[in-house]
């Protein structure tokens, strides 16, 4: 009778109720409060102060790394440069033309060449002959074989340096292991590199080793004088930016400022983010190549966002939450969730049919419109925590220049790249919004650039030869 059908009715509606709660328990997990926000700034700030300290610099986990780039640019950088830009998923040769005066540009000349997957895992001399190579090449196609230019190589990895042109490679992140690099020079490793060639026709001139958070600063820096800090949100996330010397314990001299890389990728390898770290977090940090350490990283970048939104769809699907609990061998392959869909699900304009075509482009076919939905605010709640993070981070950064110039308030511009950023519809208001809130002293203009970390290498080698020819 009608008695019975009205029982099934509350049953199922207590069912889906009770579903609806376990789902977003779930997600809750992921979602940060003021509060902990509040808690990550403080904690990257004490994390700076211990990177600078000369006692404490060995046990940091933000390293802080000194960088020997002492200004940001005049707009008086002239010449022809050769730039190399490795850290990312491509490798790219440059050839840029810095004009100062009226007609102040900057021109450029690219091409960029794939790094095998094979090659950034295999031995650090089949990598660095493959880069080799591509000089080569480009040298060839640019029809410039001969000349010597002066060369500024981005190479985004930790660095420590004792001088501009060098740079000891401290660890690979961001999935590269090509052994025997590690503890070395990468300026030595190019050069033997070179010397290896068969046909040995060119020799490089190597001015400046520059990670990319300093090549955007010093790129945006020279549209705007107010850029101090530099940011990447792409594959890693990396943060630089000016300290006054007498804070940096490691380099002697109190005079001026230098850039800072901050490496912050590696925040909470100590364990500063344990409380906020969720199982899906944990399943991502140990299936990468480096377990246990870029833990701030693997929390806000593109080569790991996406990995977390499939471990908490495999746990929904597990738990009959989604997907009418199929567990698909596709959703169970790694690194199916590329960060430009994550971009993608999430663009205001689409419509849900649309996220449902993009989840059977992944092969994720038996989805409902409900699941649709869940997977679209998976996608949501974990893009929002990395720009939340990312945000306390620049937060703290601003912060520590606003007090070492004792300034009730400050001005500063954040040269920013990195696909993530640039690509998703959201990361850059909510990183914005998270800014204002914890850093509210601190008028922060975000200063998107372009083609930064090759362009500001090239400048950063042009502010150096100047340097030098005015030392002979
Ligand atoms: C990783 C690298 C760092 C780089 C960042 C962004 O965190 O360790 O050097 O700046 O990725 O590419």
């Amino acid at each position: 009778g009608s008695g019975k059908g009205a029982a099934m009715v509350t049953a199922v509606a207590y069912r889906l109720a009770k579903q609806h709660i376990e789902r977003q328990q779930i997600l809750d997990s992921l979602r940060l409060d003021r509060d902990q926000l509040r808690c990550v700034m403080r904690k990257m700030e004490a994390e700076m102060q211990r990177g600078l300290a000369r006692d404490t610099h060995a046990t940091a986990s933000v390293r802080m790394l000194p960088t020997y780039v002492r200004s940001t640019p005049d707009g008086t950088e002239w010449g022809d440069f050769l730039a190399l830009d490795l850290g990312g998923t491509n490798f790219r040769v440059l050839l840029v033309r810095v004009r100062s005066g009226k007609r102040r540009n900057v021109e450029m000349h690219n091409k960029i060449y794939t790094i095998p997957q094979e090659i950034t895992q295999g031995t650090g001399e089949e990598l660095f002959d493959h880069i080799v190579h591509c000089i080569a090449d480009f040298l060839e196609y640019m029809g410039m074989k001969g000349a010597a230019l002066p060369l500024g190589f981005t190479f985004s990895f930790p660095c420590h340096q004792n001088s501009l042109d060098q740079g000891i490679l401290l660890n690979w992140t961001k999935g590269f292991k090509a052994t025997g690099c590690e503890g070395e020079d990468v300026v030595a490793l190019l050069k033997d590199a070179i010397h290896r060639m068969e046909v040995c026709d060119f020799d490089l001139d190597v001015v400046a080793v520059v990670n990319d958070t300093v090549g955007t600063m010093m790129t945006c820096g020279y549209e705007d004088p107010r850029c101090e800090v530099g940011l990447i949100v792409g594959t890693g996330t990396n943060a630089c930016y000016m300290e006054e010397m007498r804070n940096l314990e490691l380099v002697e001299g109190d005079e001026g400022r230098m850039c800072v890389n901050m490496e912050w990728g590696a925040f909470g390898d100590d364990g500063a983010l344990d409380d906020f770290c969720t199982p899906f977090d944990r399943a991502v940090d140990e299936s990468s190549t480096n377990p246990g350490k870029q833990r701030f990283e693997k929390m806000i970048s593109g080569m790991y966002l996406g990995e977390i939104v499939r471990n908490v769809l495999l746990d929904f699907t597990a738990k009959g939450l989604l997907f009418r609990g199929k567990l698909s061998e596709r959703l169970k392959t790694r690194g199916i969730f590329e960060t430009k869909f994550l971009s993608q699900i999430e663009s205001d304009r689409l419509a849900l049919r649309q996220v449902r075509s993009i989840l059977q482009h992944l092969g994720l076919t038996s989805s409902t419109c409900d699941d649709s939905i869940l997977v679209k605010e998976v996608c949501s709640v974990v893009a929002r925590r990395a720009a939340q993070l990312c945000g306390a981070g620049l937060a703290a950064v601003v912060e520590r220049i606003r007090q070492n110039r004792g300034l009730q308030n400050l001005s500063v511009t954040v040269g920013v790249d990195g696909t993530l950023y640039k690509l998703h519809p959201h990361f850059s208001a909510i990183m914005r919004e998270t800014l204002r809130d914890l850093a509210p002293q601190c008028d922060v203009t975000l200063l998107q650039s372009e083609d930064g970390s090759g362009k500001g290498a090239a400048l950063i080698t042009a502010v150096a030869c100047r340097m030098r020819g005015s030392r002979k």
